[in-house]
């Protein structure tokens, strides 16, 4: 009779420990689930902080652009990337902006290495056009492209 008790008593604690187990273990799941939240990475996070360092100057945080005023003095008129010709611009273009310079800009082909300067225009179309679809490359005749050469 004893040695039953003492069965039936083992057996209910041992269904109530793993009861126990799960209530602690549920509120920890909390903050398990934010860190794996956390440690998803943001695949933009590289081409943002090399915007921020190359390119913010001109082009705003917010790819807003406007006017702006070099430590030389120069004032530049700059364009938005987040409207206008930018938007109607295939990446090649851009590419070549980035990697060539022009108008203002200066040429980042030394500076940054060719996977940064795609991510960049990656970037640009994720964050600054919320995520539009570039436009078409350019058909060009292929005339056109053997006197190009
Ligand atoms: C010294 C100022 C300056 C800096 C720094 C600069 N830009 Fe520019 N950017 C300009 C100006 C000015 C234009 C417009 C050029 C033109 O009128 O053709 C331009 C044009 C562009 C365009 C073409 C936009 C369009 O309408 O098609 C892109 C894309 C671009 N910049 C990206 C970048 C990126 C990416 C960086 C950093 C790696 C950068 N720029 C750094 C001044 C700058």
């Amino acid at each position: 009779m004893n040695v039953r008790r003492l069965v039936l008593l083992a057996l209910s604690l041992a269904l109530l420990t793993p009861a126990c187990n799960k209530t602690s273990r549920s509120t920890n799941s909390d903050p398990r689930s934010a860190s794996n939240a956390a440690a998803t990475p943001d695949e933009f996070a590289d081409a943002r902080a090399t915007f921020v360092k190359n390119c913010k100057t001109c082009h705003g945080e917010q790819g807003n652009g406007g006017p702006v005023k070099l430590e030389d003095g120069t004032k530049l008129k700059v364009p938005s990337l987040r409207e206008g010709h930018a938007l109607r611009h295939p990446d090649s273009d851009f590419l070549k902006q980035i990697n060539k310079g022009g108008d203002g800009m200066p040429a980042f082909k030394d500076k940054l290495a060719p996977p940064q300067i795609n991510d960049l225009v990656r970037f640009i179309r994720h964050d600054f056009q919320g995520g539009a679809t570039p436009p078409p490359e350019r058909m060009r005749s292929p005339m056109k492209d053997m006197k190009m050469k």
